[in-house]
């Protein structure tokens, strides 16, 4: 059985989508409406409409390593994801997740008053994370600025909602931004990790940086920040008593996606993978979870939820 619970929302298992692959278009959200994933959850949204960075601007590593993107906030515009959450079949039994992503406070305050107003049975999750907008820096990363964020946003959603952060990698910051996070009754998730940000990749026979924007600077996903998502979702896990940690980091396979439920994770999403092996993903890792629970006489997810040992 690998159902859990999100947001107070069921989910049939618990593997869906990082945010930004195979969800800007309709036609994209439909293949992961089709696939075998327990959810979906849409590309972040801006305000307006935006081509994104030039490209070359995503590419997988060599090796299996993992990937690099520097994306550029390319999104239809909030009112399109609006448009297709006011559409989706909620009986479907995946729960649908609404990523939004301002530029600005003032333009995630627009964005949720619009969801807000719309009443619908999707939940938001407000992107504190990205790394690959010029001039833009992350707002997980100035925790002044996500206090008082959430200080105007908690409010206005009023229904449970979550965050989507940046990895942290001093103890000293999840301890202040978990801090915070416990203010906030209705934040009640948080999404960890979002991509390593600001890789250098360079190609070794033609001596140039892999992708186009940045003078080659992009977030790193995939196995190689694996050991920092595990430690994001377990981190918080700790500090968020009574609040949800959703996992993001690394997962190639049945294997990762266990270790972020031992971690702490109540449900996993996939990135890299998602984007270089298609939407089959789902099936395929949802098999070799199962059969890693039945090996270990595992029955439900919750037997081994945070239950991580330590020395
Ligand atoms: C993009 C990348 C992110 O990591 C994110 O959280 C949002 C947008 C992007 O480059 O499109």
């Amino acid at each position: 059985d690998l159902s859990t619970k999100v947001a107070g929302l069921s989910l049939p298992n618990l593997l869906f989508n990082a945010s930004g692959v195979c969800c800007q278009t309709e036609a994209d959200l439909k293949l992961m409406i089709e696939s075998e994933s327990g959810s979906l959850i849409t590309k972040s949204a801006t305000y307006e409409y935006r081509e994104g960075n030039p490209s070359p601007r995503y590419l997988p590593l060599p090796s299996g390593l993992g990937s690099i993107n520097s994306m550029g906030l390319p999104n239809e515009g909030y009112e399109y994801y609006l448009n297709f959450a006011k559409n989706y079949d909620y009986s479907s039994k995946k729960p649908l997740f609404i990523s939004l992503s301002g530029l600005s406070l003032a333009d995630n305050v627009k964005m949720c008053e619009a969801f807000v107003a719309a009443d619908l049975p999707c939940v938001l999750e407000v992107n504190f994370s990205c790394p690959n907008v010029p001039g833009k820096p992350q707002l997980g990363y100035d925790m002044e600025a996500m206090e008082n964020a959430l200080n105007v946003l908690a409010p206005l959603i009023k229904k449970p909602f979550g965050v989507k952060l940046p990895p942290y990698f001093d103890i000293a910051h999840f301890d202040t931004a978990a801090a915070i996070f416990n203010k906030f009754d209705n934040l009640v998730y948080v999404t960890c990790i979002n991509s390593v940000g600001n890789g250098l990749a360079i190609d070794f026979e033609t001596e140039s940086a892999l992708i186009k924007p940045k003078d080659g600077f992009g977030g790193l996903g995939g196995l190689m920040v694996l050991n920092t998502a595990l430690a994001n979702v377990n981190a918080f896990y700790r500090r968020l008593p009574g609040k949800q940690v959703i996992g993001v980091g690394g997962v190639t396979s049945g294997k990762e996606v266990f270790l972020h439920v031992l971690a702490g994770a109540s449900a996993v999403q996939i990135g890299t993978t998602l984007k270089e092996e298609g939407p089959t993903v789902f099936a395929r890792i949802n098999k070799e979870l199962t059969d890693i629970m039945i090996a270990k006489g595992y029955k439900s997810l919750d037997e081994f939820r945070g239950k991580v040992k330590t020395l």
